[in-house]
């Protein structure tokens, strides 16, 4: 058979007809090519280098499984999809192995980041079994990494408590219900962090920054001037002082779960009745000086903030706690201990560790036991056993200067809580 279709002709590189300057295009035109093509190959190549990486990480954190076939045992890790390398950074497509789940990686992210050159990941969902794994060229735990000068309007809008291992920002919301416990020893980094979550809420209309502080650095003079000051009570001359205090709080706690308006159960932030955070710091410090003094005024301390902590949520009260390690006995009993929904633990031995994040944060224990300054483990509710780096917010003269600067002052608006 016979075809009169003629074999398509290759045009001429006519850059002699092609007006001025056509040589000078067409080279650039060819370089582009072979700069594209040299691209796509390097790209290739890194391509099939990680997916070789990443599949013997898999094996060698145990993510895979093992498939007897008629050739012998065969390995199945998650299925490595496309490579992207961008100006947002390195990333590729997973495919998880059936019955997976995106925490399956995560839990591995520090080993299989650092199996691929990299110092960390963080997994995104994408659709159906696929996943996309953002690798990050620097640990988000590493590096100091500054409070933005920012602070919430409302009680129902998130502050910031760190950055996670993955380079996510991790943020509360203090109106959500759950008490917060920080525990950490000397110089770790408990203050740094409470002094970024007051400073941030200092100026919401619906929030009250109140509570006991035997040293006096947290709370007290450096709100002089602002409308939470009356609420605080500081040092550790008068006793008596902050045992009444705590029981004002729990006076006006009882009063607007009194006047809970019908078919409601729990009191929502406004200007009136405000979210009020009762920052308790160094708080075994002071049930010790109590003890000490008069065995009574330690029991009164416990049992008003045991009150605050049961049935706080419901009547805007959250508790900010802070201890140097939350042993039962330190912070009232271990019925106290388990009301805290967020719990966060900076450099402390590994059975504090423990004590608070339960047997699931036993294998970071030792590591953790020396953490450096502001790194700090978090279990909260939507963030199980993440690790993060509190801001920090430069120092005490900068907190004193924020809340200067964002102090809510003294208005009429609020409810009469005496
Ligand atoms: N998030 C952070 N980032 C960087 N450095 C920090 C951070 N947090 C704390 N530091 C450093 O550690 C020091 C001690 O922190 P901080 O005063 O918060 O400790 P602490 O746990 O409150 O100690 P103490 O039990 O003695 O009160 C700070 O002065 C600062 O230099
Ligand atoms: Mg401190």
């Amino acid at each position: 058979m016979t075809t009169n279709r003629t074999p398509a002709t290759r045009r001429p590189v006519r850059w002699h007809t092609g007006g001025p300057g056509a040589a000078q295009r067409l080279l650039g035109r060819l370089r582009d090519r072979a700069r594209e093509q040299q691209r796509a190959e390097a790209h290739r190549l890194l391509e099939a280098d990680l997916r070789g990486l990443w599949r013997e990480a898999c094996a060698g954190v145990g993510l895979c499984q093992y498939i007897d076939v008629a050739t012998g045992m065969t390995v199945r890790t998650p299925k490595f999809g496309a490579l992207r390398l961008g100006p947002a950074g390195t990333s590729f497509t997973v495919e998880q192995l059936p019955g997976g789940e995106p925490d399956d990686i995560t839990r591995h992210a520090a080993r299989l980041a650092h199996s691929l050159g990299f110092a960390g990941l963080r997994v995104q969902p994408l659709a159906g079994r696929w996943l996309r794994v953002v690798l990050f060229e620097v640990d988000p735990l590493a590096s100091t990494f500054r409070l933005p000068d920012d602070v919430i309007g409302r009680a129902d809008a998130p502050v910031l408590l760190g950055r996670a291992e993955d380079g996510s920002l991790v943020e509360h919301v203090l109106a959500s219900p759950g008490h917060i416990a920080v525990q950490g020893q000397n110089g770790s980094g408990k203050s740094q962090l409470s002094y970024g979550l007051t400073a941030q809420c200092a100026a919401a209309a619906d929030v009250l920054v109140t509570g006991s502080d035997i040293t006096g650095l947290l709370l007290g003079r450096a709100w002089d001037g602002t409308a939470h000051r009356e609420w605080q009570v500081t040092g550790s001359r008068d006793l008596v002082a902050h045992a009444e205090h705590l029981d004002r709080l729990v006076a006006w706690m009882d009063t607007r779960l009194d006047a809970m308006p019908p078919r409601r159960d729990s009191v929502t932030p406004t200007v009136q009745t405000p979210l009020v955070l009762v920052v308790l710091e160094e708080f075994p410090g002071l049930l010790r000086a109590a003890q000490a003094k008069d065995r009574k005024l330690a029991e009164r301390i416990t049992s008003a903030v045991l009150r605050l902590l049961s049935e706080g949520r419901k009547a805007a009260f959250r508790v900010l706690m802070l201890a140097q390690r939350f042993e039962a006995n330190a912070v009232g009993g271990g019925y106290a201990r388990d009301q805290f929904a967020v719990r966060v633990s900076f450099r402390v031995p590994a059975e504090s560790l423990a004590m608070l994040h339960g047997d699931d944060a036993r294998p970071l224990g030792p590591e953790h036991a020396n953490a450096a300054p502001g790194i700090a483990y978090l279990s909260a509710p939507g963030h199980d056993c993440t690790r993060l780096r509190a801001p920090y917010l430069g120092g005490y003269g900068a907190f004193c200067d924020r809340i200067a600067r964002h102090g809510r002052r003294p208005d009429t608006d609020q409810e009469d809580a005496a």
